[in-house]
């Protein structure tokens, strides 16, 4: 019999779950151990904490031996449990999509910011609800950017592109969970591409041309460069998404494209707001010229890598 299932109160479960875990060298041992003890008794941390000597069913107990096996194997903690926190939200996560990182949170904040200082430089007030605008999220994923952008800003209309279908039927899901079926329109696209040809609903603004145009466009592009694909850790080298991950052999490849097509369908005045690597800056900020772009921002995250860069279409 496994060594984690033979023993069955709360606290034995949990202590032996995390020395697996430590023993197999997962980052972050004890809280995996501890999502994955939670994710199998459908509780929350507080009663784990407090019913440490309550005994556990063997059935639960020989699931939770095989999740702690399937992690300590390098399977990541939210494909096992299915779902990861963004934005304070809860978003279903699968084989097909990026699992949401925190650093992409300064994505949302820079947007919201700079919605913020357009609003008051037009002599509104400063707090939106995003009334008229539309905003567009480029490789959209599991959803996750639009639909915390969706819930900060619930006047403004979505539209969530990707080139892979089976993201979208992801994204499509966690758009319900949270109610913006209606308000986020999912749309399986290269970058922008097309958008002549998406069905208009009314309302939507279309210039002379026939493209949509929006007021802010966001995007977590792939980045990751092929050639740094052994640095990456085995939990996302071998169990995500190689289209959310590398952007080509340098990694900063798409965002020529993306910032060509955001200059076709923003607005005068639309805001840009890319995630960047760690390393992309150097090789994507002189992309937004200045004959084309103003008030040009770059926001480190918490480690101090240059993460987002914002810009205005002049
Ligand atoms: C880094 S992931 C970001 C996912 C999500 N926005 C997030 O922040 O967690 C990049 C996403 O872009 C999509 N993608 C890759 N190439 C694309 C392209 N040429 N056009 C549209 N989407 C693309 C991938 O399928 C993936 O979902």
């Amino acid at each position: 019999m496994n060594r984690v299932s033979e023993e069955k109160s709360v606290r034995a479960l949990l202590k032996s779950g995390i020395a697996r875990l430590r023993e197999a060298q997962v980052p972050s041992y004890t809280l995996a151990a501890e999502l994955l003890l939670l994710h199998v008794l459908s509780r929350d941390r507080t009663w784990i904490y407090s019913h440490p000597e309550e005994e556990i069913s063997a059935g639960d107990a020989e699931r939770f031996a095989a999740l702690i096996r399937r992690r300590a194997a390098g399977e990541p903690t939210q494909h096992l449990t299915g779902k990861q926190e963004f934005w304070g939200l809860e978003f279903e996560v699968t084989r097909d999509v990026l699992i949401p990182r925190p650093e992409t949170e300064h994505v949302i904040e820079v947007a919201l910011d700079r919605l913020a200082i357009r609003e008051r430089r037009a002599g509104r007030p400063q707090k939106t609800d995003g009334d008229g605008l539309r905003v567009a999220d480029i490789g959209t994923g599991s959803g996750c950017i639009a639909i915390a952008l969706a819930k900060e800003l619930p006047a403004a209309t979505f539209v969530a592109t990707d080139i892979s279908a089976a993201a979208l039927a992801v994204a499509g899901r966690n758009a319900a969970r949270h109610n913006l079926a209606d308000r986020v329109r999912f749309i399986e696209a290269h970058l922008l591409e097309g958008s002549g040809e998406w069905r208009v609903a009314s309302g939507e603004r279309k210039p002379p041309g026939g493209r949509i145009s929006f007021d802010l466009i966001v995007s977590n592009p792939p980045y990751v460069g092929r050639r740094e694909a052994g640095t990456l850790m085995r939990e996302v080298r071998e169990h995500e998404p190689g289209i959310a991950l590398y952007g080509g052999e340098e990694g900063y490849e798409l965002y020529a494209d993306l910032i060509a097509q955001a200059a076709k369908h923003l607005l005068p005045g639309g805001i840009l707001v890319l995630e960047l690597g760690h390393n992309s800056l150097p090789a994507v900020q002189p992309l937004l010229d200045a004959s084309g772009w103003t008030k040009v921002g770059v926001t480190n995250d918490l480690a101090g890598i240059p993460r987002v860069l914002a810009a205005e279409k002049a």
